[in-house]
């Protein structure tokens, strides 16, 4: 066909959700509560004061789900394991029955050519673990409890993320009190955890290639800042480079640099973190891929204050998706995509999320006709493709989300599904977007 945009050969095509927003049966097998467990049932921190006890129910019906990848045509899916179902206290003896799931979903998912993408932490922290992120010790029992899952799967599953998105559950978690374990806590000791969760991904990283087979792919999937420059010129992309590092120094720049910036260093002052003798090292180990979850992108113009750049305010009337942090500007693929590959040159990288919430209905016939949905991916596939027939090393792509789900602390408001949940009844519908999705994975292209 015409005017198609095609994607290199092999181009991974993926779903991706995560344990706490689809598992529910949050009491079965030997499962112990996470943070967000106990931040989800204290009255007045999510929408309604929803929960994760039951979401997708995927615990019981990962069946079904695996169908709804292989109708889609998928090559991947990413998903997430909890930590407290394989370490209930977070740390000591492993629960065999919380492994035996993930090895049903990961035996399931290969009878049906359906490669696993296994991330270790998306945000579920065993609540046992005293002090959470604030200490130390629990980036050791992370790189354990990653050295263990990589042993006992890596004989089926080849690509294991470390941690989803640090700023999530430090910054929000810790510092603003928005999700688990909902704290408030000053700029100092909210460094100290960003550190203690880059050094948690080092140590799981080298627990990782000590205990999985030789081979293992080894990423994160972080959702870095994203700089577009306003104009694209030369001048404008640099500023957008400078931006990237210096704005993602506590995290992305961290890992990939094995280093603060000096600018963050001077910036925080007293409140910059305390490094230990070898933790920069054991942060930066080396990675075989790295992944960014790509939803929004902030705008860059060069200007010649100390920094080189200036992000740009958002105007009020910048177009939004559902939830109203998800600005639509489809030019986050591309650059996410670019300026990390221009800075640290990675050997591979892939979009761990990208997607969208939209106000779904469902027509009289039983339809969910999410022409806005479409819009929005049709539109980011289209610079994604940019990137890849540019020679960017992007290895593939997971749409978030397989099917509606427990979106934090927005409860079940928030719908970012390929697949339509009735949560009552637990019924998936394929969502318009769905068959058009299919479509673009048949093809390996998009229009
Ligand atoms: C990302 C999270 C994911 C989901 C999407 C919408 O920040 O990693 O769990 O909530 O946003």
């Amino acid at each position: 066909m015409p005017g198609l945009l095609r994607f290199p050969p092999n181009f991974l095509w993926g779903c991706a959700t995560a344990a706490y927003q689809i598992e529910g049966a949050v009491n079965e097998d030997g499962r112990k509560p996470s943070v967000w467990d106990t931040f989800s049932h204290t009255p007045g921190k999510t929408f309604q004061g929803e929960t994760g006890d039951v979401a997708d129910d995927s615990y019981h019906l990962y069946k079904e789900d695996v169908k709804l990848l292989k109708n889609l045509g998928v090559g991947g899916y990413r998903f997430s394991i909890s930590w407290s179902r394989i370490f209930p206290d977070g740390t000591g003896q492993p629960n065999e029955n919380g492994l035996a799931y993930y090895q049903r979903v990961v035996d399931e998912l290969l009878k049906n050519n359906i490669v696993p993408y296994v991330t270790l932490f998306h945000w579920d922290l065993p609540q046992a673990l005293p002090g959470g992120w604030q200490s130390r010790d629990t980036s050791k029992a992370f790189a354990d409890y990653a050295g263990y899952v990589s042993r006992k799967l890596s004989d089926r599953v080849s690509h294991f993320f470390t941690i989803n998105e640090f700023e999530c559950f430090t910054d929000l978690g810790y510092k603003t009190g928005q999700f688990a374990p909902g704290l408030k806590l000053p700029d100092g000791q909210v460094n100290q955890i960003r550190h203690q969760a880059i050094l948690g991904h080092g140590l799981a990283v080298q627990a990782i290639r000590a205990n999985a087979r030789s081979g293992t792919q080894i990423g994160l999937a972080e959702d870095a800042r994203v700089f577009a420059p306003v104009i694209e010129n030369r001048a404008h992309i640099d500023a957008a480079q400078r931006a990237t590092r210096e704005e993602n120094a506590p995290f992305l720049t961290a890992v990939l640099e094995g280093k603060y910036t000096d600018r963050y260093l001077e910036r925080e002052g007293a409140n910059a973190p305390k490094v230990e003798g070898g933790d920069m090292k054991v942060i930066g180990s080396p990675l075989d891929f790295v992944g960014l979850n790509a939803y929004r992108p902030e705008y860059v113009r060069a200007d010649s204050s100390p920094t080189g750049y200036a992000v740009e305010p958002r105007p009020t009337s910048f177009p939004h998706m559902a939830s109203d942090w998800l600005f639509v500007g489809p030019e986050v693929m591309y650059w996410a995509i670019r300026n990390v590959s221009d800075i640290w040159k990675p050997r591979a990288l892939y979009v761990t999320e990208n997607g969208c919430s939209a106000d779904d209905v469902v027509t009289a016939d039983g339809r969910i006709d999410d022409t806005d949905r479409v819009m929005y991916l049709r539109n980011h596939l289209t610079h994604l493709h940019r990137a890849a027939s540019e020679g960017y090393p992007i290895k593939g792509y997971f749409l978030w989300s397989l099917l509606d789900n427990y979106e934090w602390a927005d409860g079940y408001s928030k719908r970012f599904g390929l697949h339509y949940v009735d949560f009552k009844t637990q019924t998936r519908t394929p969502k318009l977007s769905a068959e058009w999705y299919r479509e673009v994975i048949s093809r390996n292209a998009v229009e």
